[in-house]
């Protein structure tokens, strides 16, 4: 099948790029770099299946012009970030809702009908249900990020019904895994190689998060699409635990052998829209016979890992 990924330079769209060319598809890599890492792609570039363009989301021409002959779009450049959103609010409007509308408008122009799009557990805001299952209440956003996401998942929705696309709409917990080039692992082994001493630590460290390790969700990602035929599909991803930012940040120096004094910012939260507690109920995916093979201590891990083998990436992102 021809695939067409946006994001595809990134932590999650180059893992994704590389089993679709794994399983013997053809894929065409849409990416504008401002995150994305050119030695993420390298192995892709290898292959005779892939064609990567450099382009914006936001350049509908462009955008148009490249998804040509693709059947199915993976919708995964954003920005990724939760933090800072209020202090570049049209950035999330753009990049996540904007470009969400114009990959739509592309697959239009091209008679292209299905999408994956990436979304996120930040649309529950801060969830009363807990393990939030998909159906869950979530009538207050608490982040530019979540709203701008759930902004992107209707209007994907809205073009099910009235252009008879498919949608796949994939709400993560937080990623884990190789190419993981932002989130708590990276700032924290980030700030302990600066100082192993100290380490400053947004919020109280009492932060619960559930996290799954990248090649499990795209497992789940592959199996859903092959499996879910609604209209629409709406699917949490996640682990079935959680673990306080304490005890990743435990994992993590004892992995490295280090006993910083931690300096708490202190609060229930890390910074304005931080959820003080994640855990999606992932009841529906397991449904299909998923289950993810890493738990968060191994994920995080061997994320760190990764981080330890492959410094040149944080070099590049800091
Ligand atoms: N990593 C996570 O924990 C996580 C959790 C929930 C949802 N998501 C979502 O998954 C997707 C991938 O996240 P990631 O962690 O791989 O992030 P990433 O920043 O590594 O990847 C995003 C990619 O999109 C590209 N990009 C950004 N804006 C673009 C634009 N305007 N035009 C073209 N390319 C553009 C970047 O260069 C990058 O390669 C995002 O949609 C993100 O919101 C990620």
């Amino acid at each position: 099948m021809h695939f067409f990924v946006t994001g595809a330079a990134g932590f999650i769209g180059s893992n994704l790029v590389d089993r679709l060319l794994g399983a013997g598809h053809f894929v065409i890599g849409y990416d504008n770099f401002s995150t994305g890492q050119e030695r993420f792609l390298e192995q892709a570039q290898a292959s005779p299946n892939f064609h990567l363009v450099r382009g914006d989301t936001l350049d509908l021409p462009a955008l148009t012009e490249a998804m040509r002959g693709a059947e199915f779009v993976f919708h995964l450049a954003a920005n990724a970030d939760v933090r800072f959103g209020t202090e570049h609010p049209r950035k999330d409007l753009e990049q996540n809702t904007i470009a969400t509308y114009n990959v739509l408008e592309a697959m239009r122009a091209n008679g292209i009908r299905r999408i994956a799009f990436s979304s996120t557990g930040s649309v529950y805001g801060e969830a009363q249900v807990i393990p939030t299952p998909e159906d869950a209440p979530f009538p207050i956003q608490t982040s530019l990020y979540g709203a701008s996401k759930l902004a992107g998942e209707g209007l994907i929705q809205a073009y099910c019904e009235g252009y008879g696309f498919q949608g796949y709409i994939f709400r993560f917990v937080s990623i884990l895994g190789e190419r993981y080039s932002h989130g708590h692992v990276f700032d924290f082994y980030q700030k302990l190689l600066q100082n192993p001493a100290e380490l400053a630590v947004l919020g109280n460290g009492r932060q619960r998060k559930s996290y799954l390790y990248v090649q499990d969700c795209i497992d789940a990602i592959f199996l859903v699409i092959e499996k879910a035929q609604a209209k629409v599909n709406v699917y949490n991803l996640g682990t079935d635990e959680y673990c306080e930012v304490n005890d990743s940040l435990g994992w993590i120096c004892g992995h490295l052998v280090l006993n910083p004094q931690r300096n708490y910012s202190g609060g229930e939260r890390g910074w304005i829209g931080d959820n003080p507690f994640i855990f999606l109920d992932t009841a529906r995916v397991r449904a299909l016979g998923w289950k993810p093979k890493l738990t968060i201590q191994q994920g995080i891990i061997k994320t760190l890992e990764y981080l330890q083998n492959n410094q040149w990436l944080l070099e590049q992102r800091s």
